[in-house]
Parts: structure tokens; sequence; C-alpha cells
């Protein structure tokens, strides 16, 4: 046992036996997930009354601390990895990949230039190419990894800030003219958020209407981008969506991409989630028009089995990219080696706001090196699968009914009758402690949502799903 008051780290043999034991623990947490109820029933609070308000003074031995893993932190965890956790889209931790966080804690490296970790900066420069293949981006595309897609989309709109007013970096926005950007209105709210970021104003994002499939209506697009011309505002960037946050709808990016050339605007392509369908040759039509985009994101951590946080930003602008961003203060220049992000020698941290950067590529690489690209295409086409078998569930009950075509791994549903009813089951689903649904909202209307990406779920555990939703459906006076 390390002596209370020693300095410097944890002894070696003490570190060697703790390591064991925690990949004890990793390991039971694993093979166990499934006994656990998916939701806890700690109340707000819970948690936190049991850490002291301040750090104590004197060292607590790792024995307590990882007494206290078990005993305060374990009750207050949403086991997203269960396999009947359909929420949002799962994020699911697996072996390699899991192992590579390991050796990238491990290694505690910065990938902010090259020199200050080459393997960082290789890996990574490597992992993203074959990303952009696998979702069938042109070479032409440079990527660079960022920790979400909110991130992401911040850093391309940035670029498009300065191309709708080239002094933006070095003076603001003095005398420039409204900037613009159009999504649907079911493209995520990380637009909005990036307009805040940027200063440009989330008034400044306008709310395009969709079609019956949920798709941006291109017509209404064009009305709203002409009218804004006429005013005198600027159409800074469209945002299309590849796989839609509630629906996994698709929007025609081909069409949109016609719009933004006719304006000079900037075309993103969120692919956050959908991109990982264009994977499997049966879907690679949803990549359809991406090309022509400016900037395309692509997360990983959705549904290429590459846990939080991987989220891949590319773009046919990388300089530009740098250009906004760059900045190599005296104290970095002896390991900036200022190369391009198409040549291995790139600093990454000439590509956004972040200097200090993980080493992400060690568990993306170790991740999809063991699925390779058959296994990577066999489980998303297994996704796909048992969103359809679950859609076929739906669609033979009497009570519940499809709310939107089922795409990708998601399908939206509503139990017949009222909002109420539905924003019950999904209540009762989660307490239930065996499932977990979301809602959204569809045409004006609550609906369940099930989300399947999580790489250890089977048709056993959607049926499981299935029956808590429909347990869930059984009227109470408090559901009427
Ligand atoms: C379509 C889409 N785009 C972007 C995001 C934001 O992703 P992130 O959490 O990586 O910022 C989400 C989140 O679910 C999403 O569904």
């Amino acid at each position: 046992m390390t002596e209370p008051g020693a300095l410097g780290d944890l002894p070696p043999d003490e570190m060697r036996a703790l390591l064991h034991r925690m990949a004890d623990w990793m390991a039971s947490y694993r093979e166990g997930i499934e006994d656990r109820r998916i939701v806890p029933t700690v109340a707000p609070g819970a948690i936190a009354s049991q850490l002291p308000s301040l750090l104590p003074l004197d060292a607590a031995s790792m024995d307590t601390i990882l007494q206290d893993l078990d005993r305060v932190v374990m009750p207050g965890v949403v086991h997203w990895g269960h396999p009947a956790f359909l929420g949002y889209f799962g994020s699911t931790s697996n072996g390699p990949a899991l192992l590579g966080e390991m050796a990238a804690a491990t290694l505690n490296v910065s990938a902010m230039t090259w020199a200050t970790s080459p393997a960082a900066t290789e890996l990574e420069s490597r992992v993203v190419e074959w990303i952009r293949e696998l979702v069938t981006l042109p070479g032409a595309f440079t990527g660079i990894v960022y920790d979400t897609a909110s991130v992401g989309l911040a850093h391309a709109l940035a670029v498009a800030r300065s191309r709708a007013v080239p002094g933006a970096r070095a003076e603001g926005m003095r005398g420039a003219p409204r900037l613009v950007v159009y999504a649907s209105s079911e493209a995520h709210s990380s637009v909005e958020k990036a307009m805040i970021l940027l200063g440009l104003g989330e008034g400044n994002v306008v709310r395009v209407g969709v079609d019956d499939a949920m798709r941006m209506d291109v017509a209404a697009l064009r009305s709203a981008m002409q009218r804004d011309v006429t005013d005198g505002a600027r159409p800074m960037a469209v945002v299309a969506t590849v796989g839609t946050t509630s629906t996994a709808s698709v929007d025609d990016v081909r069409a949109i991409a016609e719009l933004c050339r006719e304006h000079a605007a900037w075309l993103h392509v969120d692919a956050a989630y959908g991109g990982a369908m264009a994977v499997l040759p049966e879907g690679r039509w949803v990549m359809e028009g991406a090309g022509l985009a400016d900037s395309v994101i692509v997360n990983p951590h959705k549904w290429m089995f590459v846990p939080l946080d991987f989220s891949v930003l590319f773009t046919r602008h990388a300089e530009e990219l740098r250009a906004v961003f760059s900045i190599v203060p005296e104290y970095l220049e002896g390991d900036a080696a200022g190369g391009a992000a198409a040549d291995y020698a790139v600093d990454y941290m000439d590509y956004g706001i972040q200097l200090g950067r993980r080493f992400r590529a060690l568990k993306a690489w170790m991740a999809l090196r063991a699925l390779g690209r058959s296994g990577l295409e066999s489980r998303i086409r297994e996704h796909c699968r048992l969103a359809a078998v679950f859609a076929g569930w739906v669609r033979a009950s009497e009570e519940f009914e499809l709310a939107a075509p089922p795409s990708m791994g998601v399908v939206c549903f509503r139990a017949r009758g009222e909002d109420a009813l539905n924003e019950e089951i999904v209540r009762r689903v989660k307490a239930s402690g065996r499932a977990y649904i979301t809602h959204t909202r569809i045409h004006g209307r609550t609906c369940l949502r099930v989300g399947i990406g999580n790489i250890a779920t089977t048709e056993v555990h959607l049926a499981g799903v299935w029956d808590a939703v429909r347990a869930g459906a059984v009227r109470t006076d408090s559901a009427d």
C-alpha cells in the first residue's frame, strides 16, 4: 500500500494489481449488464449528497475509492450499453474500442501537432481516410476529428462565415450583411447553437418545412432564400440532413446543392447518423449528392461502433478552415510542422479551436480494424433488419401505428389515441427498468421512437422492448 503522504504516482506493483482489479470490474460489468435496471431509481441529488462538498484534505486509498465507485457512482448510472437501451442514437462501447480507450488513457498524449505525437496524428489521418471511403465521399474531402457533430458544425459554419465576410477573422462582422442559414424543421438543434457561438444569432436560422417523408421541402427552401436575398440578407449556408434525429429521414442533397450553387451558399451535410448507412451497398443512395457539399459530418460514435466521442468533419476546403483558425504562438513554433491536412505532417491544432486533443483515433482504429469492412456492414445491415422487424410488429398490431416511414435503424410509432397516453408509455417503459425508448414529435403529435444501434441488441432484446411498450400501453386511470 502507498504510504500516506507519499509523493509521486502509485508504485508499479500496486498499480499492476489495481489494473487487474479494474479489468475484472470492467469484464464483470460487461458480462452482467443485462441483469441491471437500465434506468436507476435515484432522485436528483442522491449521488451528490454522498460526496463531500470540498476535496478532503487527506488522501483516500484506492481501495476506498473503488468501493465508492460501486457504492456511490454505479447506482446513478443509466446503462447505455444495455441491449434494450434503444434511446437516441445508441453509442455503444465494445471490446476492441474499450481496449483502445485504455491504451489512449495510458499514453495520454496530445495530438495538437504532428511532432507532439506523430503516431496520434498519422493514425488519425489514416482512420479518417478509411471513414471517408466507407461513407463514399470523394478523395477531395479531408477529415478532421472533433469531439461531437455540434462542434464540427460550428467550425464548418465559421468557414462559411469567412467566405461570406472575408474580413471576419480579422475585424469581426463590422458592416456585414445579415447572414442566414437554412435547415429543415427536422434538422438538429446544433444549427442554432453554432449560430449563437459564431455571434450570428439563432434568429438567423430559417427552419424550412418538410414533406410527408420528413425531408426538407426544396421548393420552400428556394422561396426562403429568394425572399432573404430580396430583403438584402445573404444566404450563408444550408444544412441538409442525411438521417434526421427524429425519424432518420434523408434530405434531397443533390437538389439542395443546386440551390446552394445558385446562391454561392455553403452546403453542409449533417450525416452524423445516416452516413454510416452508406457503408452498405444498398445504403449508398443516402449520400447521393453529398460529394457536392462543402462539408459533411459523420459521427462514428453514433453508428460505427466507436464509443463517445468521435466525430469527423469532412471538408473540401481544409485550407480555408486552417486559414480561419490557425494561430501558432511562439511557444509552439518548435513543434509546429505546418504541413497541410492532406500530408501526414499535419498539425491538427490549426484546424479548430482546440489546442490539446485526445488520441481519439486509437479507439477508432482498434474498433474498425477488429470489425473490418465486412463486420461493420453485417452489423449495420442487421440493425436495419431489426428496425424492419419492429416496424412489422407495429403494423400488425391494432393498438399502434407507424408515425413515419421507418428508416435505417429508427422506427417512430405511436399508440392510437391521445398524446398523454404516448407520453405515459415512455415513462412506464423507462420505469420498468427493462427497456429504454424516447419520444419525439411528428406532425405535431407525440410519438414513440426506437433507435437501434447497439452492437449487442438482438431480436430477443427487441421483443422484450416491444413487450414493455405494449405493457406500458395498458390503460389505467392516470393515462385515460
Ligand atoms: C442528426 C444529428 N446531427 C447532429 C447531432 C449532434 O451530435 P453530437 O452529439 O455529436 O453533437 C445529433 C445528435 O443526436 C443528430 O442526431
